[in-house]
């Protein structure tokens, strides 16, 4: 069973191989200002098929080369996402330090927005985790140009992981809704509780469980689920495991504990490293790859840019699960893990893309 490699996540292409680590961004940028108390990471990873798409986060970060890798690694699953998701858009990220330096908000994201800006339109920044369409109003003020995101981006991205989850079910128990299915959702925030409902009402059993212990006991009663420790997660039997919390929940340590058949979930990162994937294959488990499961959002910024309707809208993010039935297939077919499989699809779309602009 072929895997990727350790290294992949900041490394360039497949075709290219292992071992560009420095210069697999495409362009990777350091905004500092001491007036507003700017420190930034703008990291794009490619755009051989458009600007690089991408979320802006705002949090601390324990050193600046935790904040560069963070931006980094994301940028790298912005262009795989966007690109099996068939959308026009590379793939970018960018991260504001929140380190306690700004002390006007609007100043510091209108600076950010210049810095932005100056980048001609290369990189397209979103929400992400700590910011919120009032930034991306304050950054488009500079000069920038944004997505025309909106602030909870969550009920399509629920939607998106239900289609993935579905089309998961049917490759692997042959069943094409989710009736007898046992679901385990880890986060009951916007995500989670949207995915909750889908699943209850295509006929699966929701367990759910959540560090926050009463917004879990509320799904699961209005649901009729079951509530789980967030601390027994891993232990618990299951058909299909729905990490929609944090990044990084199943790595080697915890690979062996897990009782389902499927992972399929929206939290980014969900493995520590890409070769975790093939220890999952081997205990026979299905991973879902997250960036495919998740692009719900993506594709809700693409519709509102091109003025979709919602019935357009709906049909594209339902059309994940499309998309991962033929990863499933091609994985099968060619005896590697859906991850390999989801990472040959989207190079082979933007190796296609290179070679049409070269003819
Ligand atoms: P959220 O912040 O609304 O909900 C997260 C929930 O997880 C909260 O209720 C929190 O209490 C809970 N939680 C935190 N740590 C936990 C733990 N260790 N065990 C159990 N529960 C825990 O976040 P949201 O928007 O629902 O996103 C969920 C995940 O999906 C995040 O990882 C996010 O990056 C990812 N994602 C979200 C998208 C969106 O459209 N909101 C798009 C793509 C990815």
């Amino acid at each position: 069973m072929e895997t990727i490699s350790e290294e992949r996540p900041v490394t360039a292409t497949a075709a290219e191989g292992v071992g560009s680590g420095l210069w697999a961004s495409e362009q990777l940028v350091l905004c500092r200002d001491d007036e507003v108390g700017l420190r930034a990471v703008i990291a794009i990873d490619d755009t051989t098929l458009g600007p690089g798409l991408g979320g802006v986060r705002f949090k601390p970060y324990p050193t600046g080369e935790a904040a560069v890798a963070e931006a980094r690694r994301l940028a790298w699953a912005m262009t795989r996402k966007n690109a099996v998701a068939g959308l026009p858009y590379g793939g970018g990220k960018s991260v504001i330090v929140d380190d306690g330096r700004a002390s006007d908000r609007g100043a510091l994201m209108r600076r950010f927005g210049e810095f932005v800006a100056r980048l001609g339109g290369s990189y397209l920044p979103g929400v992400d985790m700590g910011t919120s369409v009032g930034d991306l109003h304050a950054m488009g003020e500079a000069g920038a140009e944004v997505s025309c995101a909106t602030d909870d981006p969550s009920p399509w991205t629920a939607t998106g992981v239900w289609a993935a989850m579905r089309a998961a079910v049917e490759h692997v128990e042959g069943r094409s809704d989710l009736s007898g299915t046992r679901v385990l959702i880890q986060g009951a925030g916007h995500v989670g509780a949207a995915l909750a409902q889908h699943v209850a009402d295509d006929g699966g059993t929701v367990l759910i469980a959540d560090v926050d212990a009463e917004r879990a006991t509320a799904i699961a009663a209005r649901l009729g689920g079951e509530v789980v420790a967030p601390e027994a997660l891993l232990d618990v039997d299951c058909d299909v495991f729905a990490p929609c919390a944090v990044a990084r929940v199943i790595g080697p340590e915890t690979v062996d504990r897990l009782r389902c058949r499927i992972v399929a979930g929206a939290a980014n990162d969900t493995l520590t490293t890409a070769s975790v994937a093939g220890l999952l294959a081997a205990r026979g488990i299905t991973y879902v790859p997250d960036y495919v499961a998740n692009a719900g959002g993506v594709v809700q910024i693409h519709a509102l840019r091109s003025g979709w309707d919602e019935t357009r809208l709906r049909s594209e993010v339902l059309a994940i699960g499309g998309r991962v039935s033929r990863i499933m297939a091609d994985a099968e077919a060619s005896d590697v893990t859906p991850l390999v499989a989801a990472e040959r699809q989207a190079e082979a779309r933007i190796t296609a893309a290179r070679a049409a602009r070269r003819a």
